[in-house]
């Protein structure tokens, strides 16, 4: 069943985002991922089949594979779930966690393993992504020699902003920023490397970590289309802006209308919502090596 909004009415909601319902269970978090897309920073009207079960599920399967990072995953299993959510099977099954109640850090972890979208118009005009100094003469989309950690602040509306590691430093201190940029960047080159072997390019990411007595957690979601720039392998090629592997098919419509990419944005013809659904599955499929169950 797709879902789009939801209210829980024995647990308070405790925030809405741009596609997940979070919902106080008292020692844990209901952490829900609807299937709501945006674009351009609005949300469509359209639900995207399976999505949000593609993201929760494809986390589930990064936070296990990585074992040398505390994640803040309880359960995903539906039968372990508290008796009320149980009844509503249809509406939670595959698209939940229960999650540990951490206290998010104030940055977000980018990570960069190729030069694209704001990285790439940073090296056109400076000749360096958030002040770490490249080669000359790099094309968009390039690999880079290295991955980079580029930490941003979370706006609350609008555009993150960059930040300098100083500023990191200040703002979750220095063992906390030395922790979280090692463990960022190993997690995102295992998964480059893993996704690699499935024919994906994950050229960049987003991490957000959390502290929960003291210890770092990872929190959110984990490697996902929607936290990530997939490009399918097949179609890169240095010197173009490769199309993204799930949203290509959203961004390519909404670019022939006549909408100045602000709210209300326009209602997806059912071919479009098909063909993305397909991409969010076959991302899944690719980097799991099975399907979804349900699917
Ligand atoms: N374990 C956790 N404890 C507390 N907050 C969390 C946890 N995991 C994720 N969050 C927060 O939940 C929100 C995720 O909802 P989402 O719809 O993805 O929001 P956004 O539109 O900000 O991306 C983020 O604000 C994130 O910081
Ligand atoms: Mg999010």
């Amino acid at each position: 069943m797709d879902l789009l909004t939801l209210e829980l009415p024995e647990f308070r909601k405790v925030a809405s985002g741009k596609v997940r319902e979070i919902f106080d269970l008292g020692e844990h978090l209901l952490f829900v991922a609807t299937d709501r897309i945006s674009a351009f920073d609005c949300i469509l009207p359209n639900a995207i089949p399976h999505k949000g079960a593609v993201l929760t599920q494809l986390s589930q399967f990064w936070f296990e594979q990585f074992t040398f990072v505390e994640n803040h995953v309880v359960t995903t299993e539906f039968d372990d779930f508290p008796e009320p959510l149980r009844k509503l099977e249809q509406e939670l099954k595959g698209r939940c966690m229960i999650v540990r109640k951490a206290q998010p850090l104030p940055i977000e972890c980018v990570v960069r393993g190729f030069l694209i979208g704001s990285g790439w118009k940073d090296y056109q005009s400076s000749g360096a992504v958030c002040g770490i100094s490249l080669p000359p003469g790099l094309q968009q989309a390039d690999r880079l020699p290295e991955t980079l950690f580029t930490p941003a602040t979370k706006a609350a509306t609008g555009h993150d902003e960059n930040i300098t590691w100083d500023r990191c430093v200040e703002l979750v201190g220095e063992s906390v920023a030395q922790q979280v940029r090692e463990l960022s960047i190993r997690i995102y080159e295992e998964g480059r490397d893993s996704a690699a072997g499935c024919g994906i390019i994950v050229a960049d990411t987003k991490f957000e970590f959390g502290l929960l007595d003291g210890r770092v957690i990872l929190i959110d979601e984990c490697l996902t289309p929607d936290s990530s720039r997939f490009w399918p392998a097949s179609e890169y090629r240095p010197g173009i802006s490769p199309p993204s592997f799930d949203k290509q098919f959203v961004r390519d419509y909404l670019e022939t209308l006549d909408w100045e990419k602000t709210p209300p944005a326009p209602l997806l013809p059912e071919s479009v919502v098909r063909k993305t659904s397909d991409k969010y599955l076959e991302a899944y499929e690719r980097l799991t090596g099975h399907r979804l169950p349900g699917s």
